[in-house]
């Protein structure tokens, strides 16, 4: 969504105030097949700003959906493995951007397991339960950095869009556990204009040293 969404954005999901988050890859395959492009070409305003001051290497995008960090991260030099259970998605996302250097993968995060360590992984709008997010920190090499952003818990009361279920929104805590062992750059509130309101994301920023 850059900085604005296309069409729809971060805060599709709510649309109607109905809709809850999918959490199979074929709610998630219907949802990219019904639309030309679910989220904007380019990346999140917050994800660019944050990793465009890094050093490329070895960059995993987790949830990566069509690809809009991953195309937009090899762009910048940086070699990538993007992950995500919708192959509806992924196909989007080579198709896009055929040129680029990415590794494309269709695998379920909460049981797929990387061979080496990164960089830098990316979890971008992925919102799944605090053991799963655990895991993450353990993929990231040394000095390389584990970056969250995606709706905060505050935004069900205070902002707008998002998925509608508590249990699958950030908290500072929650991003606080899933940085153990690591040390926490940044940890803070962002807020995203959106055509319907100011969203309220939460970012965390971590480092191994
Ligand atoms: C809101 S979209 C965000 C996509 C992308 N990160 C972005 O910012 O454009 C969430 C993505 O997470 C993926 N996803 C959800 N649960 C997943 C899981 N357990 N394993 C892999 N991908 C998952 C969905 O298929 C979807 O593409």
């Amino acid at each position: 969504m850059g900085t604005l969404p296309l069409m729809t954005g971060e805060h599709e999901q709510v649309h109607g105030g109905t809709r809850q988050p999918g959490r199979d890859a074929t709610h998630w395959d219907e949802r990219y097949a019904a639309t030309d492009r679910l989220w904007s070409a380019e990346p999140n305003a917050t994800v660019e700003s944050v990793i465009a001051e890094l050093e490329p290497g070895t960059a995993l995008d987790l949830g990566a959906g069509e690809g809009r960090h991953a195309v937009w991260l090899a762009r910048r030099g940086w070699r990538v493995t993007a992950v995500d259970f919708s192959a509806t998605g992924i196909a989007r996302g080579r198709e896009a951007a055929p040129d680029a250097e990415v590794a494309w993968v269709v695998d379920d995060v909460r049981t797929w397991v990387p061979t080496t360590t990164y960089d830098l992984v990316l979890v971008a709008y992925l919102h799944l339960a605090d053991d799963v997010l655990k895991r993450f920190a353990d993929w990231i090499a040394p000095g390389g950095r584990l970056v969250v952003v995606g709706h905060a818990l505050r935004n069900l009361t205070d902002g707008v869009g998002g998925p509608q279920d508590p249990r699958l929104l950030h908290t500072e805590d929650q991003l606080r556990t899933a940085a153990e062992g690591l040390s926490i750059e940044r940890l803070e509130e962002v807020f995203r204009p959106t055509p319907e309101g100011t969203a309220i994301d939460l970012l965390l920023v971590a480092r191994r040293a």
